[in-house]
């Protein structure tokens, strides 16, 4: 039973967020969870309630997680796919989103590749707005979805030391990581090639750690990050095989250690390059914890979000 109000009408990023509104929807989603633990997984909360998920990045885990988590609801849904539609034909972001709320939608769901587009539509548009990832800026869902994998895992967030390994530079997901841990009163440190590293990182109350040795000594869980390729504008890296052997996860990483670390990846992963398929596979990877528990997250948020109606 959810009592809890966010009293929130958007989830636009983590930084927005108290530690008491997170701890609601970390919350709301052990209830969402039991749900989906019943051999009937479906609830009639959002059956009045249609939701548009616009996707104008490519996505996997992101978008069957949320499709998943609005039928669950008993949403009505409507999945929109940038590459297939008539943004191609030089429509606006704004336009393409005014000509789908005509149709009488109530929540909008969005991936965009310029940080700030679900905060832009959130000020001109009369629906609820979630952010699915903007750019390199923030992935919230992702960073509950950590947040609630880590608590369910350790039994509590406080005192946790997290490590964020890999490409933080252009990582949405390390942002709201970071925000997230650091609200919720775990530690965070991050490790990567200093390319890679934005050289603000300890000002928002992360440490820097230099070798992946020192990071898996130091840490009780290690989230892996891919290499954004795709977002890199200049050459970062001299080579994957460098990168994989200076600062990818490995075996023998996790068997130097007397108690278990504990390993997480957003997704998707690049084997053999970021993380080793032995540590990925290995009995404390929570990785598809995450992507399980990822269906609770989304159900909790557009749960908690529809009770709160944007100003029309
Ligand atoms: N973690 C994540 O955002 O994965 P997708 O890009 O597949 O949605």
């Amino acid at each position: 039973m959810i009592t809890q109000s966010l009293g929130l009408p958007h989830l636009l990023g983590i930084y927005e967020l108290d530690a008491v509104e997170i701890g609601y929807i970390l919350d709301a989603a052990s209830e969402f969870k039991k749900i989906l633990h019943r051999p009937i997984k479906k609830i009639p909360s959002l059956r009045d309630k249609t939701i548009a998920n616009l996707f104008f990045e490519n996505s996997t885990r992101t978008r069957i997680s949320f499709e998943l988590a609005e039928k669950r609801l008993s949403a009505d849904v409507i999945n929109f796919s940038a590459s297939t539609s008539s943004v191609k034909k030089g429509e606006t972001l704004l336009d393409t989103v005014r000509n789908i709320l005509a149709m009488r939608v109530d929540m909008i769901v969005i991936r965009h590749p310029h940080p700030g587009a679900p905060h832009f539509l959130a000020r001109h548009i009369p629906a609820n707005v979630i952010n699915a990832g903007d750019g390199t800026h923030e992935h919230p869902t992702q960073a509950l979805l950590d947040a609630y994998s880590l608590r369910d895992h350790f039994g509590q967030l406080k005192g946790l030391r997290v490590g964020i390994l890999g490409d933080v530079r252009h990582s949405r997901v390390a942002l709201s990581n970071i925000f997230c841990l650091l609200k919720m009163g775990a530690e965070v440190a991050v490790c990567g090639p200093p390319s890679l590293i934005p050289y603000h990182i300890e000002s928002l109350g992360a440490r820097r750690i230099k070798t992946v040795d020192e990071l898996v000594e130091w840490a009780d869980a290690v989230n892996v990050l891919r290499i954004q390729l795709e977002r890199q504008k200049e050459n970062y890296l001299p080579s994957l095989e460098e990168y994989h052997r200076f600062y990818g996860l490995k075996r023998d990483h996790i068997e130097r250690r007397t108690d278990p670390l504990v390993v997480l990846h957003p997704g998707p992963m690049n084997r053999g390059v970021e993380i080793e398929s032995e540590v990925a596979d290995a009995a404390h990877s929570l990785i598809l914890d995450q992507v399980e528990n990822g269906v609770a997250i989304r159900m909790a948020v557009l749960f908690l979000l529809a009770q709160q109606s944007p100003v029309r």
